[in-house]
């Protein structure tokens, strides 16, 4: 009866064993990941755009082989977590649908627009980065599926992030120009990226339960934290200055203080009025109208292979 099955499932989890798909789990869990992993994969597949947008006109074959490849993995994260969302149950295209109709949040990062080159190396060493320290906890996440998809996934994040530092390094041993450009592009991405890891903790009504339920591994401010504490050295190595007059060392908590982001901001964003997000919901729905035709293609195909089958 369901009793015995939630006290299995409470005993797995109490073990810090992995839930998997054939296994009963409570509805929360289930609508939760759900909820979480198709976020997750939304943001894959709507974060190619930011990047997407400086495929023709980056400065170099190399930056623009470096690029592309990376774009690509994008989708293939995307493409994992819409597999590890369908072994719960739900429907890649049914979730398409959520998406393009705002039904379903993808990252507020991506509503930002990339305004010149540095942006793409700041995208990997701050964005990629955050994303690093979000994801690694996840590859520990107590369902089964998704665990795995974050182990692969991080791989590939921790090149991206890689070789956005490097560009930057290039950018900052240039021109004056080229140094100023990668001050604005810092100076822009820090605070959007301090929010992609949600809400502070007292306000945040998900993280309690995805904690007990050992979907998440640690709180939205506690991620932070270590986000900051890990970038400000390497902000040093390259020579740029953070936007936060508030940033410095604490002796007592072994931490950097900082200052509040901005989180009316922040809503702002998830509310639908960021500076790209039209524009991004825009493009994702144009290029699910424009698959139209390959989507009725494999119908078909699919439809004649049976039909041979049973004929
Ligand atoms: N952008 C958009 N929505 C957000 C963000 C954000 N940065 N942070 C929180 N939210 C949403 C949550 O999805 C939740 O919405 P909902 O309840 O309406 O579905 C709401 O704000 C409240 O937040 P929390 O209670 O803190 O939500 P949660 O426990 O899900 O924590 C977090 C948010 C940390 C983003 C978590 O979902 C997570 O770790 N997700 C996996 C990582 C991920 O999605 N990364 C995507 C960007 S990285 C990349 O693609 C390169």
């Amino acid at each position: 009866d369901v009793e015995q099955l939630q006290r299995h499932f409470d005993a797995t989890i109490e073990r810090d064993q992995r839930i998997e798909p054939r296994d009963w789990m409570p509805e929360g869990y289930r609508k939760t990941l759900v909820r979480q992993i198709a976020q997750h994969a939304h943001s894959e597949i709507i974060g190619m755009q930011p990047e997407g947008n400086w495929l023709t006109r980056a400065p170099s074959l190399r930056r623009k082989a470096i690029l592309l490849a990376k774009v690509q993995d994008e989708a293939g994260h995307g493409l994992y977590l819409y597999s590890a969302t369908e072994t719960l149950g739900a429907d890649r295209a049914d979730l398409t649908g959520k998406l393009i109709s705002s039904r379903q949040k993808y990252s507020s990062i991506f509503n930002y627009p990339t305004l010149n080159f540095a942006d793409i190396g700041v995208i990997g060493w701050l964005v990629d980065g955050a994303a690093i320290v979000n994801q690694v906890p996840l590859c520990r996440s107590s369902y089964g599926p998704y665990a795995r998809a974050m182990i692969r996934i991080c791989k590939e994040e921790s090149f991206h992030q890689r070789q956005g530092y490097e560009l930057l390094m290039t950018m900052m041993r240039g021109t004056d120009e080229q140094q100023r450009m990668v001050q604005d592009a810092t100076d822009r991405w820090w605070w959007p990226s301090l929010m992609m890891f949600g809400p502070p903790d007292g306000d945040s009504p998900n993280t309690q339960q995805s904690m007990a339920w050992g979907i998440k591994r640690h709180t939205n401010d506690e991620l932070r934290q270590k986000f900051i504490d890990m970038t400000v050295p390497q902000a040093d190595a390259l020579g740029v200055s953070l936007p936060d007059a508030g940033l410095a060392w604490n002796d007592e908590r072994g931490h950097y203080d900082f200052s509040e982001p901005d989180w009316t901001e922040f809503k702002r964003v998830l509310a639908g009025s960021g500076p790209c997000n039209a524009q991004r919901l825009e493009r994702r729905r144009a290029a699910h109208e424009d698959g139209q035709w390959v989507r009725d293609a494999a119908a078909a195909h699919a439809a004649k292979q049976a039909e041979r089958q049973t004929g």
